[in-house]
């Protein structure tokens, strides 16, 4: 009796320190999540806009509405834009970190690496909601290439002055119709822009290479290490999906 005793209220004991230790690891789980947890000044941002283009995206970017620190490529916060059936988009991104001072409509990778802005508001000096009331945007893969690469790095050449080199003209609105299904005037059974194929396009050719057969011009070097690093893999990725429109 005294045995069987003995050993229930060692079960019992035993069943008490599990349960303490249970707990204790459950507090100390929520101080430790506590200490990792951003400061957040709890701002919020509010998007309304009518947004086209949000269809043909590929899947390794996202068009998101995001806050970033001074100098930071990476968001600190990201939330996915999405669109009714008319184009509209009501959305609030919520608990801004502190450390953010700008918050975008932009074009994230996976690795929610900024990789095109299309708007951006400062935070600094907004007590209260920041508001981004964007109208009408254009969000799709080739506005993001047009207006994030062709009209600052290209389109001086291309068609914005009074000349287009190699009667290509790169300008907004005139692009697609110039690069895509087209045939290379200079590279012999090339187009420039093949859809679904990015590497047998005149467009990868020249941006990949210091040298291209059949053309003099040497555009590797116009291409800065960021732009390589997230501008070329966003048009190789709007060509092999299709170079849609
Ligand atoms: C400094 C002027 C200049 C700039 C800037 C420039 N290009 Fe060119 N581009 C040319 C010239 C000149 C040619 C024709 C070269 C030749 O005749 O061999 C050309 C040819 C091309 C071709 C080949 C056309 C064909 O029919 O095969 C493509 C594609 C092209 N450029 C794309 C671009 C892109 C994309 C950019 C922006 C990254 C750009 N270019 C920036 C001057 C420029």
């Amino acid at each position: 009796m005294m045995k069987y005793l003995y050993k229930s209220m060692k079960i019992r004991i035993f069943a008490f320190a599990a349960i303490a230790v249970l707990l204790l690891a459950a507090c100390d789980d929520g101080r430790i999540y506590n200490e990792v947890a951003v400061d957040t000044t709890g701002q919020s941002a509010r998007l309304t806009a009518t947004i086209t283009g949000l269809d043909h995206w590929t899947d390794n970017y996202t068009v998101s509405l995001a806050g970033f620190a001074e100098g930071d490529d990476y968001a600190s916060i990201s939330k996915a834009v999405r669109a009714n059936a008319d184009g509209q988009v009501s959305m609030t991104l919520n608990n801004i970190p502190d450390q953010v001072t700008s918050v975008r409509l932009c074009v994230l990778d996976r690795l929610r690496r900024n990789v095109v802005t299309f708007s951006e508001v400062a935070t600094e000096g907004v007590r209260d909601t920041i508001r981004l009331e964007l109208g009408t945007v254009d969000a799709s893969m080739l506005n993001a290439i047009q207006q994030g690469y062709l009209n600052t790095t290209c389109a001086n050449c291309h068609g914005a002055s009074n000349h287009a080199a190699a009667g290509l003209n790169l300008t907004a609105g005139k692009s697609y119709a110039a690069l895509v299904g087209v045939a290379s005037r200079k590279v012999e059974g090339h187009q420039l822009v093949a859809p679904g194929n990015a590497a047998e396009s005149v467009l990868h050719m020249v941006l990949h290479n210091e040298h291209v057969e059949g053309i003099s011009m040497n555009h590797f070097d116009l291409v800065s290490e960021k732009n390589a690093e997230l501008i070329l893999p966003l048009i190789d990725s709007w060509i092999d999906g299709g170079a849609e429109q």
